[in-house]
């Protein structure tokens, strides 16, 4: 309504007019998706796809790098291209190329600057394009992808603490500057929790998913068992591509390769690109802290039962339970 609208306003000028809550799920996205863009997702699957789905911030990036690698037997010198480029992101209109970037800026400051809204619509007829085998990172819940999706390709799908998500996009909010935000930290978990915040409702999105994880073409990972036992996880993601087991040698390679402080300074994955071009603000890392719990750092008493309440009332009936 009304006084959400202006909640949100306030609360993120960089997207200024540019909200819109899209059905099924009341899914809150940038005005720039149009409210029935699901006819425009209609691409064509294939049997080779892979598909790494999460709500923002649960390490899809780093799985997104443990999947390619691990498909492409350890491609290391592979992996120096751009993880965009590699792995491109399905809601995003700007496939990583400079020039489409701004392209996409340019279209959705328009955007939020008319109070109409937007006969934009994204073109994904690049996804039709690109070559086989396809890697494709998406935030989308499943129920806003093809229906046959599951039955027609791979997907892995990774969660993580809703507490530590929310902090971690509270931080990206400030590093994009069309997301922005005057928030505090514990301000910005209230809309959280009011799933007033991009991508929004996180539930749906992790409940969907975690319905489907005895699936055959269904990986469904936990990013505090990447950080607490990395090895177990990588030879789980190598037999779900049906590869051969990794060797003793490949897994210590790739453990170096995605150790955090690694992944921080890797120049394929970590961002670095958009913020020297400007599209990220200079002060703050894409690949920020990579630690369970730091929401400790900073929630208060209140907040922290306020959350833990909206945790137990949203999965309710379901028997998902976080490995920490
Ligand atoms: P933090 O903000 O808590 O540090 P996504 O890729 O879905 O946007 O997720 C980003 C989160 O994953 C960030 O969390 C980021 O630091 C963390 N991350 C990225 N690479 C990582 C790695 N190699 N090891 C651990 N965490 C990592």
């Amino acid at each position: 309504g009304g006084e959400t609208k202006a909640r949100l306003l306030a609360a993120f000028p960089g997207y200024s007019e540019g909200f819109v809550r899209c059905q099924p799920g009341n899914l809150l996205m940038p005005l720039f998706f149009k409210k029935d863009w699901q006819t425009y997702f209609n691409f064509q699957l294939r049997n080779e796809d892979v598909f790494i789905l999460s709500f923002p911030k649960s390490g899809t990036t780093w799985t997104q790098e443990m999947v390619w690698l691990i498909a492409n037997n350890c491609d290391f010198q592979g992996a120096k291209k751009l993880l965009r480029e590699r792995v491109p992101f399905l809601e995003d209109r700007t496939l990583g190329t400079e020039d489409s970037l701004k392209m996409f800026l340019e279209m959705s400051k328009k955007e939020s600057e008319s109070s109409v809204s937007s006969d934009i619509i994204i073109e994904p007829n690049y996804i039709d394009a690109l070559p086989s085998p396809r890697y494709i990172k998406s935030h989308l819940p499943l129920s806003y992808l093809p229906p046959n999706l599951v039955d027609s390709c791979k997907v892995v799908y990774v969660a993580r603490n809703p507490k530590d998500v929310a902090v971690s996009w509270y931080f990206h909010h400030l590093l994009d500057p069309i997301m922005n935000t005057n928030l505090t930290v514990e301000e910005f978990v209230e809309f959280f929790i009011r799933d007033e915040v991009l991508y929004a409702p996180y539930w749906t999105n992790l409940i969907d998913a975690w319905n489907m994880r005895n699936h055959p073409n269904f990986l469904f990972l936990f990013y505090e068992d990447l950080k607490m036992d990395l090895p177990a996880q990588l030879q789980r993601i190598c037999r779900f591509l049906g590869k051969e087991e990794l060797t003793v040698d490949q897994i210590s390679a790739l453990a170096i390769h995605l150790k955090f402080d690694n992944f921080k300074v890797n120049p394929s994955v970590n961002a670095q690109e958009l913020q020297e071009a400007g599209y990220f603000k200079k002060d703050g890392n894409f690949i920020r802290k990579g630690q369970i719990g730091d929401w400790k750092n900073y929630f208060g008493e209140r907040l922290n039962s306020q959350f833990d309440e909206w945790i137990e009332k949203c999965t309710q009936g379901t028997d998902l339970k976080f490995p920490q």
